[in-house]
């Protein structure tokens, strides 16, 4: 696990910006593992701006997102389709038809998840994938609980998940209730996995992450046993690991 402890949100999101067109660069035909949330937002603006200059292209890149909200559909001003073509696609030379993210409005909501980790499966799985961190530790929506879920899942979100993608929504009643989300499988299939967290709100789960027992109570734990992590911080979300003597970069 390599660990960068970045000065504040902007040199984070430069640093995963950075890590990611390396890897387009590498290899142009990449599959991408994409996420939302607030803390991805600075990232993607990077990486169009560089697409702009012509440093790299995603014109072979294909995209798959961890999650959606169900029951919102893709024109839905809150859901992940929606922020994914709002913060990047429509901004990148990418073909649409290879960003991939779960059907929120499936009739059968389990039918789409089996579809999506077929899909997944079929693509390749990640080369590099990006994450966010929810406060309560969780990847995805994968949220606390007693196991690891391996496959593509409905999740009933947490009172404090719900609490905290509130302030996306007019009110905390318009939160859905309920969510699509790659398992465990598909994250853990990528080959290289990237963690960005910014804000002091981050600190108690990254460090719980890293440095606390593998366990479901904190999705992301999972992550020691993946073999190639590298997580980008700033230097609040990283405050409580940098206490704790965990070496970092920078
Ligand atoms: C949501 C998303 C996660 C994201 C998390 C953290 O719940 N499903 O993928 O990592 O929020 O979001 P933020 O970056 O806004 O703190």
């Amino acid at each position: 696990m390599r660990i960068y402890r970045e000065a504040d949100y902007g040199a984070m999101s430069r640093r995963a910006a950075g890590l990611i067109a390396a890897e387009v660069v590498r290899k142009p035909a990449c599959v991408l593992g994409l996420a939302t949330g607030g803390t991805p937002v600075g990232t993607y603006e990077e990486l169009i701006a560089g697409c702009r200059r012509g440093d790299f292209s995603f014109r072979e890149v294909h995209t798959v997102n961890l999650d959606e909200y169900k029951s919102l559909a893709p024109d839905h001003p809150q859901s992940y389709r929606y922020y994914m073509q709002t913060h990047l696609f429509d901004h990148i030379d990418i073909d649409p038809a290879n960003t991939h993210i779960p059907d929120g409005l499936a009739d059968d909501a389990r039918a789409e998840c089996a579809r999506y980790d077929a899909l997944t499966e079929s693509i390749g799985f990640a080369d590099l994938q990006l994450l966010g961190l929810g406060r309560n530790g969780h990847i995805g929506f994968n949220e606390p609980g007693d196991c690891f879920r391996k496959e593509t899942h409905v999740v009933d979100l947490t009172q404090s998940t719900i609490d905290a993608n509130a302030r996306f929504f007019a009110h905390a009643g318009e939160v859905p209730r309920q969510a699509l989300t790659m398992g465990m499988g598909c994250i853990m299939a990528a080959r290289r996995v990237l963690l960005i967290a910014s804000g002091e709100e981050k600190a108690e789960a990254i460090y719980q992450a890293v440095c606390g027992p593998v366990t479901p109570q904190c999705p992301a734990s999972i992550l020691q046993l993946h073999r190639d992590v590298v997580i980008v911080g700033d230097a609040a979300a990283l405050e409580k690991l940098v206490k704790a003597g965990v070496p970092v970069c920078g």
